[in-house]
């Protein structure tokens, strides 16, 4: 079922609503007529991809990853012959972050931790084999130092499942490179998964 029909995330979704609509970000939304971001994908994914925040095209699209990051992270789910079944994909933080300029910026550890109730609730949920950090800033909610391309095994409430950090697309992206080398490990672990 896909994360916006689905049942058993439609309390977590409301109370992620409506924490966000207290919280002083909305303002961005209010001011952008944007949207706050939920997720996107299956409720019962098997790898879960989280992020940062939304950015301009994810905050007028009301999904997260459609912009030029999520093309990249689209790559990289081809790469990984993931079928729509197999993933879902969130944001720590589910509302753009601007600056006085506005223009983006990454989310604040305080932001980060105002939404964390409801993002581990919405892991527990999904309940992943695998969750995929996409840059510092969602691998913050574990543990900071994770290094690239290595899994370690993670507990979230009931749920036993393995982190696995890369860095954000975005990063890549500024480096002219797709990441693949981020990818290696894996597709190994996906694929051993595959054969129990
Ligand atoms: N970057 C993120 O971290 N999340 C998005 O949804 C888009 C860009």
């Amino acid at each position: 079922m896909d994360l916006d029909n689905s049942t058993k995330l439609e309390k977590v979704k409301q109370d992620l609503i409506n924490n966000a609509k207290k919280h002083e970000l909305y303002k961005n939304v209010l001011d952008t007529n944007g949207h706050i971001v939920f997720g996107r994908g299956s409720d019962s994914a098997k790898v879960l991809f989280i992020g940062e925040a939304p950015g301009f095209s994810e905050n007028a699209q009301g999904k997260p990853f459609v912009g030029r990051s999520g093309k990249l992270l689209e790559e990289w789910i081809k790469e990984l012959e993931l079928k729509k079944e197999d993933y879902a994909i969130m944001n720590v933080v589910p509302i753009i972050p601007l600056n006085q300029e506005k223009k983006i910026r990454p989310p604040t550890e305080e932001e980060i931790n105002y939404f964390l109730p409801e993002t581990k609730k919405m892991i527990e949920s999904i309940a992943p084999q695998i969750i995929v950090l996409l840059g510092r800033s969602s691998a913050s909610i574990f543990d900071k130092n994770l290094i690239v391309g290595q899994a370690k095994k993670q507990v979230i409430g009931k749920l036993t499942t393995t982190l696995y950090f890369i860095y954000h697309p975005a990063y890549y992206l500024r480096n002219g490179k797709k990441g693949f080398e981020g990818l290696t490990q894996l597709k190994k672990i996906l694929s051993e998964n595959k054969e129990k």
